[in-house]
């Protein structure tokens, strides 16, 4: 690709697979502006939940979907959503919100709320100057953006990744999340194809930035 050509990143995988944090190294490696698509299913889940509306497809929860104004704020390379004005805080990481993210991300209708939105992260990252966007999430390099220049898909072992949630002091119900994840019937969670897999059971988080990078720069320079 071109030096002046958009780069576009697409980095997947389980829970605590790394995907924050090795997105976060690159980000800044790059300056990409880094879009967290958890997030923004985290986001909706808790104004589902404030709203008293369940996971369940339904006029109410469609009602709840339509009505909501969905806007970006970049915050230090961050695309943030906005609901109705309102952006997330740590909230969104509560054990309240671990525990239903998934059966609200399973449903279509709230897929299909954010589907054009993600895509359109992309415009957003152009208007504010940025070279790149690396999107994280569990169908990026799938769905929302098949034809990424650099896909990644994550993998640690269980035990890697439970070790790691226990050290962030974090309770989170991972293999109920990874499960609904992966056997949902819209954009379930799976290794893209033509995807690069990087297991970082035995790999600091150092090793793997370096490792990803590697990728991003064979991109830039063919
Ligand atoms: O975003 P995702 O849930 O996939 O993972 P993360 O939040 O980036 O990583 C979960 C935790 O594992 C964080 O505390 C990271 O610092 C840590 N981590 C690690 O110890 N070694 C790695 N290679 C990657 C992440
Ligand atoms: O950080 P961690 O990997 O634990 O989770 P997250 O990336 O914040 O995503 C929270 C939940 O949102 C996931 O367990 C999925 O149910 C859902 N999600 C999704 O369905 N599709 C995405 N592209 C991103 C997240």
């Amino acid at each position: 690709m071109s030096k002046d050509q958009f780069i576009i990143v697409a980095i997947d995988g389980g829970a605590a697979s790394g995907k924050s944090s090795t997105s976060r190294g690159l980000r800044d490696r790059f300056c990409l502006m880094r879009v967290d698509t958890g997030s923004f299913y985290r986001s909706i889940t808790l104004k589902l939940l404030e709203a008293g509306v369940e996971a369940k497809s339904n006029a109410k929860l469609n009602q709840a979907l339509e009505k909501m104004e969905l806007k970006t704020e970049i915050e230090s390379g961050d695309a943030m959503i906005s609901i109705d004005g309102w952006t997330p805080d740590e909230s969104i990481r509560s054990e309240r919100i671990n525990h239903s993210v998934s059966d609200y991300a399973a449903l279509p209708e709230v897929r299909g709320r954010l589907l054009q939105y993600q895509r359109n992260q992309k415009e957003v990252a152009q208007e504010n100057g940025y070279s790149g966007l690396i999107m994280e999430g569990r169908d990026i390099g799938s769905v929302i953006f098949p034809d990424a220049n650099v896909k990644l898909f994550l993998d640690a072992s269980p035990e890697a990744r439970a070790l790691r949630r226990a050290k962030e002091g974090i309770v989170d119900s991972m293999e109920k999340r990874d499960r609904i994840d992966s056997t949902r019937k819209t954009a379930p969670l799976k290794r893209p194809e033509g995807s690069i897999i990087i297991d970082s059971s035995e790999m600091s988080l150092e090793e793997v930035i370096d490792e990803a990078a590697k990728y991003i720069e064979a991109a830039l320079n063919s």
